[in-house]
């Protein structure tokens, strides 16, 4: 048995870190530099002021990243007058994968041709002495959005530039965005980032860790996703991160939203409490719907206000915002901040002041609460040293278990159809321990939706499209 501890810590950091810093584009980071740059960084750049000024409404986050510097440039100014409250940093898809000298290659080439060859910021190529430019006059959080296994340097190379909100974790960012980065060494260099931003945290500027809910963003079971992101509290919080945010992606179903958010926001408390990380303050983020979005313009603004109203009823601390080019490809800067204006309307125009309630909301809470519990409890027994051992161990016995999940330590044994309301129901749990109860109540809820006998594969095809 390994409850999550104090004494996982990574107290040597520093030792590590030195190996991490002789990389060639580390740029001579020097860790003591960089504390005093982050000293002198504006307090209203750490998410933990943004979040205690936002008012009644979420805070709103865009997405964003360009490979050349000035278009970095231009993006953050526009999206920032949009109403953006905090700015993004999207990291293209080979630093991402630490394929570094690709990235350099082909920044290159997108200078010496005025294109675009890469599909975010390649941060690591540019380094932290530029990157501090594109900031110089911004009094919002920058975060750092990426999808990276290994994100020790790119995580170094951020703080350095004075980002402060880094995105993922072991499990998060790993299982839906690779294929073979084995999930341990996944979960140990995540320990590493997640000591980097509590070892460069002070107790009034936290370097705030947020995690990745939406997971697969493919009829995910929020009893998963809900168990991954306490298990990713957790495992932040033994390092001696102190600001942290869960997140979930927008189910497709109201009533399992609600529900979702107020299970996920009392239960990542109330585990926090239990084992001793009473002073980790914690919120919650909504992702506007992260599955297949419609490719009618207008069709995906409809979807785009909607959310934002969920994010609005379910009183979350920020909602990342998609645009209406979602199903189209990247995003030009224009549309990027016309959709931060439409969220931005939409939130002050239905400012929400009380949660909502209703009998059915109950029992989907229940459900998932239970469920969330009877997995977590499982895995809180798997024998080990470590958590992070439990929680490596709770994918090889397919106790976790995500949908639709590319990755070979992934069981794939659970399967996931909607019911009559859209709710995301499993009808197969796999090796995931729910009790015969809640699997009751998950296959009579998912019946509702009528006969599924011969053609399931066309049903689920059905709910992945849900959307468009
Ligand atoms: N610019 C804007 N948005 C991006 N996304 C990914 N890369 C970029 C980028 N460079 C967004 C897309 C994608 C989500 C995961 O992130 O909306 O679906």
């Amino acid at each position: 048995m390994a409850l999550p501890s104090v004494d996982a810590r990574l107290t040597d950091i520093e030792h590590y870190r030195q190996q991490v810093l002789t990389h060639p584009l580390a740029g001579h980071i020097s860790p003591e530099e960089v504390r005093d740059h982050l000293a002198r960084v504006p307090r209203q750049r750490f998410p933990r002021e943004a979040y205690r000024n936002r008012g009644a409404s979420p805070c709103i986050q865009p997405r964003g990243g360009f490979p050349l510097f000035e278009a970095q440039y231009e993006l953050t100014r526009k999206l920032s007058d949009s109403g953006a409250d905090f700015i993004p940093l999207t990291i293209d898809s080979y630093t991402r994968h630490n394929q570094y000298d690709t990235a350099t290659q082909l920044l290159r080439r997108s200078e010496e041709e005025g294109r675009n060859y890469l599909n975010g910021y390649p941060l690591i190529s540019h380094g932290y002495e530029l990157t501090r430019q594109l900031y110089s006059d911004i009094e919002k959080p920058i975060s750092l959005r990426h999808g990276t296994p290994d994100a020790r340097l790119l995580a170094e190379v951020a703080i350095a530039s004075g980002i402060v909100e880094i995105e993922g974790g072991g499990i998060s960012y790993c299982l839906p965005y690779s294929e073979g980065f084995p999930l341990d060494r996944c979960l140990l260099y995540w320990q590493y980032v997640d000591r980097l931003c509590a070892v460069n945290s002070t107790t009034d500027a936290p370097v705030h860790r947020e995690s990745f809910g939406p997971l697969t963003a493919t009829l995910v079971p929020p009893a998963i996703a809900v168990s991954v992101e306490i298990i990713e509290a957790l495992l932040a919080a033994e390092q001696g991160v102190t600001s942290f945010a869960v997140s979930f992606g927008q189910t497709g179903s109201i009533i399992q939203d609600i529900a979702t958010a107020r299970v996920l926001k009392d239960l990542t408390r109330d585990y926090l409490d239990e084992f001793g990380f009473g002073s980790v303050q914690a919120y919650i983020v909504y992702h506007q719907w992260m599955g297949q979005f419609p490719n009618q313009r207008e069709r995906a603004a409809a979807l785009i206000a909607c959310s934002a109203l969920i994010a609005s009823l379910i009183s979350a601390d920020k909602i990342v915002v998609k645009t209406v080019d979602e199903a189209l490809g990247v995003p030009r800067p224009e549309i990027n901040a016309e959709a931060c204006d439409t969220v931005r309307y939409v939130l002050r125009t239905f400012q929400s002041s009380e949660t909502f309630m209703s009998p059915m909301v109950e029992r989907e809470a229940a459900l998932i609460r239970s469920e969330v519990r009877s997995i977590l409890g499982a895995i809180f027994s798997i024998s080990g040293n470590v958590f992070w051992e439990s929680v490596f161990r709770a994918f090889q016995l397919g106790y976790l278990d995500v949908p639709f999940s590319p990755h070979s330590d992934n069981a794939n044994r659970l399967l996931s159809m909607r019911d009559a309301n859209g709710s995301i129901r499993v009808a197969d749990p796999g090796n995931v321990p729910l009790s015969v109860e809640d699997l009751g109540l998950e296959t009579e809820l998912l019946a509702s939706r009528g006969s599924t006998a011969d053609n399931t594969y066309r049903q689920v095809l059905n709910d992945i499209r849900v959307m468009v």
